[in-house]
């Protein structure tokens, strides 16, 4: 093992949990629940396999949070009541049997929800069309519909489920919890300047439109001891290339103001985490996010395949390097690069047709 290897094999803690090494697994929705939202054997089985293979952290796909508007996808799991809670405990336990901790990945889809059991319809932070089309491989078609203005109840409804569903979480053993505010979903809708139109107390410049995450954060915050972190995104998955257009002063207002809270730690993800933020600018988001977020340790993910670029990114500043599609092509990441072992190419036809986990995924 080189010099750079081992930096990556060091313990450290987040909000006082020990973590074994430097990988995350990157969250990453696989449509591979019972059509109630209760995950299922096969999913235990999936998520076994990246504590197996050498992971310190699993970050599970997003997870909804309530029974009204947070479902975004058809076989998405849920975190919404007892039976589906205790339907994650063997998730759990499968992963702690390995050494590796889990944080669940709490999401609300809002205005790009797509597949939706409990609603027909859909609600934003205003009545904004959502850009892009649905995605097809979770079982979606065409444009978004028009989402309604999410009401001052309807917002206290979301924020509730988003804290319920971390306490769930806890009771059903998660060692942490990761509030999704990144890649268009409902929390990154009210940081977005065009999706965000309100002129009450959620709306307004970048620092006001931060004021949904921030109280999503103190009411799981209020509710759970375990580390709390929050991820965070230029790019959507409605609207791959999107860029804040207040540049440095938005990552300053952001991730000062997350810092500000309290968070555990902050995910920053970009397509390639180690490129310059904004086009013309120097600074990745990994630096941005640990310029302004000084002391608050910090995920970065985003097209690292190699313990080279693991490094590097650790370098830029991250603490944790996630990783997504080089987990899925190698669930064993970890332990081959300990090893020096070669690392296996994605095959982007795991994906296909739908995203769900497919029976090679857990032949190995
Ligand atoms: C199939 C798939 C599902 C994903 N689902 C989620 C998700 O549920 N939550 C999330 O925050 N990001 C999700 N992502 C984004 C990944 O976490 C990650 O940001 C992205 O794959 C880029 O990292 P990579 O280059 O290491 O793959 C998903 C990505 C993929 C490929």
């Amino acid at each position: 093992m080189n010099t750079d290897a081992k930096n990556l094999f060091t313990a450290t803690e987040i909000h006082g949990l020990t973590l074994r090494n430097r990988f995350a697994v990157a969250p990453m929705t696989r449509v591979s629940a019972a059509e109630d939202g209760t995950p299922t054997e096969t999913m235990a089985r999936y998520y076994e396999r990246f504590a197996r293979g050498g992971f310190g952290l699993l970050i599970t796909e997003g997870i909804y949070t309530d029974q009204t508007f947070a479902q975004g996808y058809i076989h998405q799991p849920g975190i919404t009541d007892e039976a589906q809670a205790q339907a994650w405990r063997p998730v759990v336990d499968a992963v702690h049997r390995h050494g590796a901790r889990i944080f669940a990945q709490l999401m609300h889809a809002g205005a790009i929800s797509q597949g939706n059991r409990f609603r027909d319809t859909s609600v934003g932070p205003s009545a904004v069309q959502p850009k892009g089309n649905q995605m097809e491989f979770y079982y979606g078609k065409g444009a978004y519909p028009m989402p309604a203005a999410i009401t001052e109840e309807q917002v206290a409804e979301a924020i509730e489920g988003f804290a319920s569903s971390a306490a769930r979480a806890v009771a059903a053993g998660f060692d942490g919890i990761e509030i999704h505010g990144a890649n268009g979903y409902l929390i990154d809708q009210f940081l977005t300047d065009y999706a965000n139109q309100r002129s009450d107390r959620w709306g307004g410049d970048t620092r006001q439109r931060t004021a949904f995450v921030r109280a999503v954060f103190e009411a799981v915050r209020a509710k759970v001891e375990v580390p709390v972190g929050v991820r965070i995104s230029q790019g959507k998955v409605n609207d791959f290339t999107h860029k804040w257009a207040g540049r440095e002063q938005d990552a300053e207002a952001i991730f000062g103001t997350l810092a500000e809270a309290g968070v555990s730690y902050i995910h920053v993800t970009e397509h390639k985490a180690w490129e310059p933020a904004f086009e013309g600018g120097q600074d990745s988001l990994v630096a941005l996010a640990r310029r302004y977020a000084p002391h608050v340790p910090l995920i970065a993910n985003g097209g690292v395949g190699d313990a080279a670029r693991a490094q590097e990114v650790l370098s830029a500043g991250a603490d944790f390097v996630a990783l997504g599609k080089a987990a899925l092509a190698n669930p064993d990441f970890p332990n081959r690069i300990q090893a020096a072992h070669d690392v296996a190419a994605f095959d982007p036809a795991i994906l296909g047709p739908i995203a769900n986990i497919k029976p090679i995924e857990l032949a190995a």
